[in-house]
Parts: C-alpha cells; structure tokens; sequence
C-alpha cells in the first residue's frame, strides 16, 4: 500500500503541513508507504510558467501513478485553497487521480471558511478524476498548539484527524479488493 502526501502551503513550518506530519506516522506505523511531497521540491519559475517538463512534476507524476492514495493538505487563502498548490494541481495530467482515494485537509484562521475545501478544492480533485474523495479535516488556527516542533493538536482536532485516517485506511484496502469483471450475461442474442 503506497500513499503520496501534498503539503500545499508555500511556508513550512506550516499548520497544514503539521496535520500532514501526523497523518504520516500514523499511517508509515500501519505499514503505509509514504512519500511525501511539498511546494518547496518544485522550482518555483516551473510552477509559475506552468513548465509541464519540470523534472520534479515528472517524479511526482510517476508516483502517482503507483499510489494507492493521496492527503492533500492546504491552508486557507482568500476563501479558497492556497495559489500555489493551484499552480501545481494545473500542472497534473487530466487523469492523474484516476483510481486513488484522496483525503483533504485544510487549515484556516476562522470557522467561517471550513467549506473551502468543499466547493474549492473537492471540484478540482474530481476533475482529476480521483475515485472516491473523503470527508475531509478542518482545523482553524486555535487547534494546532504546536506546529513548530512535533505536532500538538487540541484533543478534539486530534479525534477528528484519527477518525479520517482510520477512514481513509479502510477506503485503501476496500480499492485493493480485486473486483470480478463486468462479462455480458450469457444467451443474449443480439438482433
Ligand atoms: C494570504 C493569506 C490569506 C488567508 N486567508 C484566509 C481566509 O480567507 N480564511 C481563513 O480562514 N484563513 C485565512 N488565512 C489564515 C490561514 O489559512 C491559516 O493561518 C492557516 O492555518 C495557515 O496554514 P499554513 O500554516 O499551513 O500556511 C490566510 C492567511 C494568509 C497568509
């Protein structure tokens, strides 16, 4: 079982980013594999010029390809997700999540904006054509006590955060189950 990891916050240490370290042990002690990416392995002029042969997209692209799932986490800029993980979503093949099961997580400073992720983000996630998009985790700001050092989240946040993953675990193995395939049934004739 392998995961990709998105931390789409042009800063680090970051909120978001933090929500995305937790999800990271917590699913590598599960024997996830994990690799993760953030903005900074991206030159910024690739992303920003919208170079599609960017060495570090090709990677990313190729790893997806072979991912089970993806967490994609992001703070909230002006209502919305951050621009800069917009650069590098626009980037993506039209299929890329084709067949994955992906996980938002966002982080904004008011409750105002928790359905970012739902009329922004999920839209873009679909159109990628990922198969199935989970619940995702807001958090505002006053819930991550620590994000400069190990994670610390308030025990609400936390519960929340646990409950999502353990979700999306399920979801990774409900795709690994081999489905039987689609045959017409027999003696239909055809006029
Ligand atoms: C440019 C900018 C715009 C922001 N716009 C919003 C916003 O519209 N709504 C909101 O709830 N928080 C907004 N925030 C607050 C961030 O979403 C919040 O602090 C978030 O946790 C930052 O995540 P990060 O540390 O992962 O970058 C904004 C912050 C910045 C820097």
């Amino acid at each position: 079982m392998r995961i990709i990891t998105l931390a789409g916050s042009p800063r680090f240490p970051s909120r978001s980013s933090a929500l995305l370290e937790y999800a990271r042990e917590k699913l590598s002690a599960l024997d996830v594999e994990v690799c993760h990416w953030h903005l900074h392995n991206f030159a910024p002029e690739d992303l920003l010029y919208a170079r599609f042969d960017s060495p570090a997209l090709k990677t990313l692209v190729a790893q997806l390809k072979e991912a089970d799932g993806l967490i994609v986490a992001t703070p909230v800029y002006k209502a919305a997700y951050s621009g800069a993980l917009k650069t590098l979503l626009d980037l993506l093949p039209e299929r890329a999540l084709e067949g994955k099961v992906v996980l938002p997580l966002a982080t904004g400073g008011t409750v105002a904006h928790l359905l970012a992720v739902d009329y922004a983000l999920k839209p873009v996630l679909s159109a990628l054509k990922a198969q199935e998009i989970l619940h995702g985790v807001f958090a505002d700001d006053s819930q991550v006590i620590d994000y400069q050092h190990k994670p610390h989240f308030t025990p609400n946040l936390q519960l929340r955060l646990d409950n999502a993953l353990e979700t999306f675990w399920q979801a990774l193995h409900r795709r690994d189950v081999q489905v039987p395939t689609f045959h017409q049934p027999q003696g239909i004739a055809h006029a």
